[in-house]
């Protein structure tokens, strides 16, 4: 009896852990933060939660559920519970294919703030100008991008993630212990409470559409869902394992870092850059945390340390993204693990060259007036993410019916959201995801003034 209880725990541990680290990545420290402070502080924060509560929630266990409840990933699960549905299984396969490229961009500027700290440049990396002048130069990101995405592909063809996993449940502690002193620190400086209470305080006025697209794009992201990435983590999970407290110890996870980042580094933006810095987008975390660190003792090699962890959690992500294209082209062209992983690599260079360089030699060179790493983020999170949910919601609302779903959560135990969990997915989610694409559309489009 006793054995069996520890085993399951174990089960269970090893899976929040598992989703947590693919969940936990730059979405929680570099993206998070910047919208926040971009969208109003306060009240994208509220905003977020809610939707974190409700939709987040709603998808998180419904795509575990069906997950689980096929045993297969993406492609086939949609396809083994409604051939239909086939199509969403590859629209969501695309998502990842458009991120890992962007995101091993941001990946290769935090590799290159590492060896900044750790070579005791801090002091430099925290002077003005000093991102602007990285990030406009043409071959130093892409230097930099090349390594990170290296490494990525180096672990997903030797296949030695399990030895990065292993190393990053270790970090990941000492990251959010280490995240909790400096946003302490930063919070403790004089100047700091205004932000503190920008970030804290709602501002109702501050309130739009935007708000809502911003936050839903960035809980799809951060929770990594709607990209299939969810379904393949349930097809892995034992049928003892109890998925409503699983995903609810997920969200916790995912959403206090998330947390904890912005309250690192929001604060710090009114200290440094005074409240004009708030607008500054994807550079905030590299303008304002050299900044933080150069003003404390032993500051550079907190730096370097914080670096060093930021990597292996967003290390963790990519190397996920990564295995799960090569994964469904293995499936798709049934090609050797060795040739599908090249022809990723080349493809995310191919992506992921025009991302650096928007930054700087390409800045001129705009997507409905986004620059190419924006555009990238922004079809992917704004557009096929909340597309992807919108039909992931009439699939399980109306096509194979929430009882689907509310079976595979009652293998073990009661559904005790399950009211929550039927009325977000049939009415609240779709009924919002559209309105806000449609609003969103119109003010591209340009008859609507919001
Ligand atoms: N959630 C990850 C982060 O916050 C990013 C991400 C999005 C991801 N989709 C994914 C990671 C799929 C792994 C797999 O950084």
């Amino acid at each position: 009896m006793e054995k069996q209880k520890r085993s399951s725990f174990s089960g269970k541990l090893g899976f929040v852990l598992a989703a947590a680290g693919s969940a936990v990545g730059l979405g929680n420290i570099w993206r998070f933060p910047y919208l926040a402070a971009e969208y109003g502080g306060g009240i994208f924060l509220l905003t977020y939660l809610v939707l974190a509560v409700t939709f987040g929630f709603t998808l998180l266990i419904a795509e575990i559920g069906i997950g689980r409840k096929t045993g297969l990933s993406v492609a086939g699960a949609f396809t083994k519970l409604n051939r239909k549905f086939k199509f969403l299984g590859y629209f969501e396969a695309l998502v990842p294919i458009i991120i890992l490229p962007y995101y091993c961009v941001i990946g290769g500027w935090v590799t290159k703030y590492m060896v900044t700290f750790l070579t005791g440049q801090g002091v430099t990396a925290a002077s003005d100008g000093f991102f602007g002048a990285f990030v406009g130069n043409a071959s130093e990101p892409l230097l930099w991008f090349s390594i990170y995405l290296g490494i990525t592909a180096i672990v997903v063809l030797l296949g030695v993630e399990k030895g990065i996993e292993k190393v990053s449940k270790v970090m990941m502690p000492v990251l959010i212990a280490l995240s909790i002193f400096i946003a302490v620190y930063a919070m403790m400086q004089p100047g700091a409470i205004e932000g503190v209470k920008y970030y804290l305080l709602p501002d109702f006025t501050k309130f739009s559409h935007k708000t809502v697209l911003a936050a839903m794009g960035q809980l799809f992201y951060s929770m990594s869902l709607a990209m299939g990435i969810m379904i393949t983590y349930g097809s892995y999970m034992k049928k003892d394992v109890n998925i409503e407290s699983s995903v609810r110890q997920i969200e916790i996870f995912d959403t206090g870092i998330a947390i904890l980042a912005g309250l690192m580094i929001i604060p710090a933006v009114f200290i440094f850059s005074g409240p004009e810095g708030i607008g500054a987008g994807p550079s905030l975390m590299f303008v304002t945390l050299p900044k933080v660190f150069e003003s404390m003792f032993a500051g550079e090699i907190i730096g370097g340390l914080f670096f060093v962890l930021v990597l292996f959690a967003a290390l963790t992500s990519s190397i996920s993204l990564m295995e799960t294209i090569v994964s469904i082209f293995m499936d798709l062209f049934k090609t050797s693990r060795t040739k599908t992983c090249v022809a990723v690599l080349i493809l995310s260079v191919i992506l992921g060259i025009p991302s650096s360089l928007g930054n700087g030699p390409w800045a001129h060179i705009t997507i409905f007036g986004m620059a190419f790493l924006d555009f990238f983020d922004f079809i992917s999170n704004s557009v096929m993410m909340p597309v992807a949910a919108l039909i992931t919601c009439i699939f399980i609302g109306y096509v194979v019916k929430p009882k689907t779903i509310i079976e595979e959560v009652e293998t073990n135990g009661a559904f005790k959201s399950k009211n929550l969990f039927i009325v977000t997915i049939k009415y609240i989610a779709p009924i919002c995801i559209i309105l806000i694409l449609l609003t969103s559309i119109l003010s591209v489009l340009g008859y609507m003034n919001l």
